[in-house]
């Protein structure tokens, strides 16, 4: 008889932002296979279990992984911080997986909200999510989503914004957004997002470019409505338009 294969979504870091089903899955599997980082921030929900922890960019041969051992009977969990149906290791699973072993996805807190929620409500209106790695992707393709999304006036969540090896896209990225939008455009970039280091900047698409930002942070461009009140992004969902009101009745 074939086991199972979980595709657990660890949420963006800390304990407290993982989902209850993914603990419980955790907890029960026979066998984790995870990217290293990620084994070690839920190592002690792990103790005593099978671990096989593969590096950066061996997705295929993790999902091969899980599919072998999961025909051998055993029930195993493949760990992807975030959802793993963003930018995650579902799809890889559910293709190598066909119809030989069961798989089943457990969703978790994807950057994009975690993110959002630590500057305020940015999320409020339609937004676009843009991943700037060209590695598995054309970068003209990146570019055309990235003006699409801009002429849209959508939101734009940015992941995998910059890494050691790739310092340009964010720059070409931030001036494609500003054929379409205000350089006084509220921009969040957060860093760690839930996890016990998170930092979070506040500026604008003039300024991004002056702060950190690498593959530990995720960017949110604010739409042509988009403003900062208090030290949070408020991106407006229109209630004031309809209902008529006004921030001086606000009580
Ligand atoms: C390969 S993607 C994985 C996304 C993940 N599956 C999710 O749903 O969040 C990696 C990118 O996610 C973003 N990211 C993941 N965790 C984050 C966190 N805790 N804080 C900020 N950004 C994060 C970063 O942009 C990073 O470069």
């Amino acid at each position: 008889m074939s086991g199972i294969i979980y595709v657990v979504g660890i949420g963006p870091g800390d304990r407290d932002h993982m989902t209850f089903k993914a603990c419980e899955v955790l907890k029960k599997v026979d066998v984790i296979i995870g990217y290293g980082t990620y084994i070690e921030l839920i190592e002690d929900l792990i103790e005593g279990k099978e671990i096989i922890n593969s590096g950066m960019t061996k997705e295929i041969e993790r999902a091969r992984q899980s599919v072998k051992i999961a025909l051998e009977g055993k029930e195993v969990a493949v760990i992807s911080s975030g959802d793993p149906g963003v930018y995650g290791m579902a799809g890889i699973v559910l293709e190598l997986a066909q119809d030989l072993v069961p798989v089943e996805i457990i969703p978790g807190v994807t950057a994009a909200t975690a993110v959002a929620a630590a500057l305020g409500a940015p999320l409020m209106h339609d937004f676009a999510v843009i991943s700037l790695s060209d590695l598995l992707t054309p970068w003209h393709k990146i570019m055309t989503r990235l003006e699409a999304a801009s002429l849209g006036d959508m939101v734009i969540v940015l992941y995998n914004p910059k890494s050691r090896g790739r310092i340009k896209n964010i720059e070409t990225a931030r001036e494609i957004i500003l054929w379409h939008r205000d350089p006084q455009t509220p921009v969040g970039l957060v860093r760690n997002a839930k996890r016990g280091d998170e930092e979070v900047v506040i500026t604008t698409l003039k300024d991004m470019l002056s702060h950190q930002i690498d593959m530990l942070t995720t960017v949110i461009v604010g739409n042509s409505e988009t403003s900062i009140e208090k030290g949070k992004i408020i991106t407006p969902r229109g209630y004031q338009k309809k209902q008529n009101y006004s921030k001086a009745q606000e009580v």
